[in-house]
């Protein structure tokens, strides 16, 4: 498989980025840039149209694996052993745990870029950041555990937008630009449908005052790997300094209602 070094180089943040990265994460970028590609010409093989799995054989893969889909991706590693994680400073901020936790964090990072490229509100671009970082520590109902995780800190839009926006994954709105996602028939099966409680979410939602702003979540939430995409939290740092309101005791240490969330994040090694 030929490499477009240039786009592989630019993707992961540049010369001086990649400079940065140790040998075991650049090998990890380089072999999931290439499943992406192999991906993409394997549909294109197949005159675009990639098969997707069924519900019923997405859970005959439940048993060959030793380790649950919902895990949080902090708790496996998917490919051997896992590694020994860098101590959190005393008093931790958001962007440390960008850095030594959530990282790459390309999608997200793609996600706010997009949202702050087309100029939306600070409130939906902090969502955007924030809105999968929770997938680090666990996956099902993200929607939920993410908005819980930021609660006590971001506005209450950009809260509201990180719970729905899982709920509004499921539903295309045309008038906004978003459709379903090909990511959802691979994950889920083709002929997923969601759960009740979605379902009832969805009608809820449709009718809310805020519905636009999980919405604008979705619209920027897509996982195509960018190659030419620059990221990094750099450039987020000033809508972090105005909205987030991060504690003076670090996050894990403040006594907020998800501060035990974020002790472990920190400390996923801990056996209890
Ligand atoms: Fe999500
Ligand atoms: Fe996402």
């Amino acid at each position: 498989m030929e490499i477009d070094r240039r786009a592989f180089i630019a993707g992961l943040g540049g010369a001086a980025a990649v400079a940065a990265m140790d040998h075991e994460a650049k090998a990890e970028a380089l072999e999931h840039y290439m499943e992406e590609q192999l991906d993409a010409s394997v549909a294109a093989q197949n005159g675009g149209q990639e098969k997707f799995p069924t519900v019923a054989e997405i859970e005959a893969q439940i048993e060959t694996r030793d380790f649950r889909r919902g895990a949080g991706s902090l708790f496996t590693s998917g490919r051997g052993n896992v590694k020994k994680l860098p101590p959190m400073p005393d008093k931790p901020t958001l962007k440390d745990f960008f850095e030594l936790r959530f990282a790459p964090a390309n999608h997200v990072l793609q996600s706010a870029t997009r949202a702050m490229k087309t100029g939306m509100s600070e409130e939906i671009i902090l969502a955007c950041l924030l809105h999968d970082c929770v997938l680090s520590l666990i996956k099902p109902d993200h929607g939920w555990w993410g908005a819980q995780l930021f609660e006590p800190y971001v506005p209450e839009k950009t809260a509201f937008a990180i719970r729905y926006h899982q709920t509004l994954r499921f539903y295309p709105d045309e008038e906004a630009g978003y459709e379903y996602p090909d990511q959802y028939y691979r994950i889920f099966g083709h002929d997923y449908t969601p759960p009740q409680y979605i379902q009832d979410t969805y009608k809820w939602l449709k009718n809310h005052k805020w519905y636009m702003e999980p919405r604008l979540v979705t619209v920027n939430d897509l996982y195509a790997f960018d190659p030419n995409a620059k990221v990094s939290i750099e450039p987020f740092l000033d809508v972090v300094g105005r909205l987030f309101k991060q504690p003076k005791e670090g996050l894990g240490y403040d006594n907020s209602a998800s501060a035990h969330m974020w002790r472990t994040l920190a400390r996923p090694d801990n056996p209890l």
